[in-house]
């Protein structure tokens, strides 16, 4: 997180609350140690301040500070960073900002992994800089120094051409705020794999709604981007595109050139800028974004491979849709627990505008143009992680049965592993919550090198995902803030039934099977209320039945085998009991071994074409003395009457997952209250894995 204000008047204490409190926005994406950098009395001193732990304690340090807290600056720039350790035990060395040296001259926060950060230090360390951290952060730090002090005599010497010159050595993924003593009151950002944006806040309106891009180099104007009015690289009156000198990049946002009060808010994710402004730009990779004298440039880092353009020369601004009360717990005590108890609406906003409950009909606008393309592939390939992995599996059986196209499902870590073959008439789709995920990325950009089209599903409007793939669908479902994920599944579940809906339209031979699957997307807000309301009973099942035990099986087949797989992960996620999800067909190859009467199972026997199965499995499980829990539609009165049950609404075969999915959602939560872990931050774990 950064913040800068140019010709507004704030005091220190205003400063680091700011700091602190867009850390506390950001602090569900990763946990361990938080920090952050401003400056000192002086602009030619900084103040770092690090703490072990989440920001609450590092706000309590803050506290504790002996320093001029109404110390008022008109014009200041602060950078902040919580830490998710990669490189390096969480410590206070550790945290981010890292620095060049005991001035501080540099302070840099990282958000990312730099690969070849050995031989950066070998070098620096040869050179005889003295490293304090285990850091790979750290290096960047001390490389920026060391090439201040080789270069800053030269020519044309800025704060950009300095990063400029530090990015290019790097390897790896990285958002990074840079701020120095050398250069007060600037700020350099850049990214590369990490996602970064910036927030404008001005009193005035703003003149201007973009940011133009400037080259490293003259660049020929490619002539596609000519008839861009707003663009500078506009053609010459001949009409040929024309050479471009760095002297024409236009600055903006100073309306009528004359310097104007504004605030600037850099941060990985809109959740920390949403409550200070809605106006947004999102960097993209190789931008090196200078924030000086209140102006924002951004400028290339090197011509694009081939020496040609970037497709973009524009970065414009746009406003967020997200609310601030969206990211706030309001009356719930987690944000889990709220996200849970949000699904009957977030269901209903994947929906919204997209499926017409009367003629049974779904239209995805971002599919637009691309339908015909992917009912004519020859495979359609999905690709994500965790739980957006099991929305995939557990919509495979419908999408296949809709649109008779081969499937395939891959988790996004093991298809860059395996260098999956991937080909031009392939689809590709790539289903992340956050759009962020760095393995879904780079098996996007894998995949859009081979010329397969690429359909971004993302929770997250302006992610990378979204912005590179060629086509998608935003699952609409709302800021998504407890790290266990919840109501994004049941939306991107949804979000991939509807493309199998859409995508089988032109198929006589569904029309009624869409019918009924649309009719029971209708009736779905209701269920999983239906679904909630019995949360007490699965609060006395917790704490009665399953806290004290050590491990849990959950079993189920077909549709329900991606919510066992589910179930269990956010059970393991939360409360760290070891839970698995066993497919029930395959009990008798393995799991059984395990089955006893102290093992316990919970078995998932909705009514669907598969229950006969489910019946021999509960048979293979109560015959070695297990006592399964068993979730089942409500009414079963065989099982109601004999085993302990979890009862849920009967719906559509390829919908009871979204059912139940609640109750083990619901039961996750309970097992980690008991257990007295933290809900919405367990151990180990980031939202948003923005690294390999
Ligand atoms: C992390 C989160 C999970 C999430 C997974 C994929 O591991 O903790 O909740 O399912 O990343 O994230 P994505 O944003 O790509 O859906």
């Amino acid at each position: 997180f950064g913040y800068l204000n140019y010709l507004v008047e704030r005091d220190r204490r205003f400063i680091m609350d700011t700091l602190v409190n867009g850390l506390s926005r950001l602090e569900y994406r990763g946990y361990d140690s938080a920090g952050f950098a401003c400056d000192g009395d002086s602009d030619d001193t900084a103040i770092i301040i690090k703490q072990v732990g989440k920001v609450s304690a590092l706000k309590k340090l803050v506290d504790e500070q002996q320093i001029d807290f109404d110390k008022a600056f008109i014009s200041h720039c602060g950078m902040a960073h919580t830490r998710w350790a990669t490189h390096g035990q969480p410590s206070q060395l550790n945290c981010h900002p890292q620095r060049s040296d005991v001035n501080n001259e540099f302070t840099v926060v990282h958000n990312g992994i730099i690969t070849n950060y050995k031989e950066i230090k070998l070098l620096l360390t040869k050179k005889g800089y003295v490293f304090e951290s285990d850091t790979d952060t750290e290096c960047v730090a001390k490389l920026t120094k060391y090439i201040y002090e080789d270069q800053k005599d030269s020519p044309n010497f800025t704060f950009t051409t300095l990063v400029k010159a530090v990015a290019k050595e790097l390897e790896g993924s990285f958002a990074f705020i840079f701020k120095s003593t050398h250069f007060p009151n600037e700020i350099v950002a850049t990214r590369r794999g990490s996602p970064l944006l910036v927030g404008v806040k001005t009193a005035k309106k703003l003149k201007v709604d973009f940011v133009d891009v400037e080259f490293s180099n003259p660049v020929e104007a490619p002539s596609s981007t000519a008839k861009d009015a707003n663009n500078f690289l506009a053609a010459a009156d001949n009409g040929q595109p024309q050479l471009l000198q760095r002297s024409q990049s236009r600055a903006f946002l100073s309306e009528d050139g004359l310097p104007q009060p504004i605030e600037y808010f850099l941060a990985s994710d809109a959740s920390a800028i949403v409550e200070h402004t809605k106006r947004v730009l999102y960097l993209e990779d190789d931008d090196i974004a200078h924030i000086a004298d209140g102006e924002l440039h951004i400028h290339r880092l090197r011509r694009d491979e081939n020496g040609a353009t970037p497709s973009a020369t524009t970065r414009s601004i746009q406003t967020l849709e997200i609310e601030l009360a969206e990211i706030m717990k309001g009356s719930f005590d987690h944000f889990m627990q709220k996200e849970i108890y949000e699904q009957p609406e977030s269901v209903v906003n994947t929906m919204r505008g997209r499926v017409n409950f009367e003629n049974h009909k779904v239209t995805l606008g971002g599919l637009r143009g691309y339908l015909n393309i992917i009912r004519r592939a020859r495979r359609i390939v999905f690709i994500a992680c965790g739980t957006s992995y099991h929305s995939c599996l557990a919509t495979r059986g419908v999408f296949e049965e809709l649109t008779e196209i081969p499937t395939q499902i891959d988790i996004a870590s093991d298809f860059l592993d395996r260098r999956t073959p991937i080909f031009r008439d392939d689809v590709c789709v790539f289903v992340s919550q956050s759009g962020e995920t760095a393995d879904t990325i780079l098996s996007m950009r894998y995949c859009l090198e081979r010329g397969a089209l690429c359909v971004g599903i993302t929770n997250t409007v302006g992610s990378s995902i979204s912005r590179e793939s060629h086509c998608g669908v935003h699952i609409n479902a709302g800021p998504e803030i407890g790290v266990a994920s919840t109501k994004a599944y049941t939306s991107q579940y949804i979000a991939l039934v509807m493309m199998a809906i859409q995508l089988s339209e032109d198929r006589v031979s569904t029309i009624e099977r869409r019918k009924e699957i649309i009719d029971g997307l209708y009736r779905l807000p209701g269920h999983i209320k239906e679904v909630l309301a019995g949360a007490d009973n699965l609060q006395q099942l917790s704490s009665q039945t399953l806290s004290k035990e050590k491990s849990l099986l959950i079993m189920g087949r077909g549709y329900q085998s991606a919510t066992c797989l589910e179930g269990a992960l956010k059970i393991k996620e939360i409360s760290y009991m070891h839970s698995e999800g066993i497919l029930a067909g395959e009990l008798k190859h393995g799991t059984l071994a395990l089955v006893d009467e102290n093992m316990p199972v919970i078995l998932i026997m909705t009514k669907d074409s598969l229950y006969p199965k489910v019946q021999s499995a509960l048979s293979q499980v109560t015959s070695r003395k297990g006592q399964p829990i068993i979730i089942c539609n409500t009414g079963d009165q065989n099982l109601v009457n004999e085993f302990k049950t979890i009862p849920v609404p009967q719906t559509t075969d390829c919908l009871q997952g979204l059912v139940n999915i609640i109750p083990l959602q619901l039961l996750s939560y309970y097992l980690a209250l008991l257990k007295g872990q933290d809900v919405d931050f367990p151990r180990n774990l980031a939202k948003s894995v923005t690294v390999e």
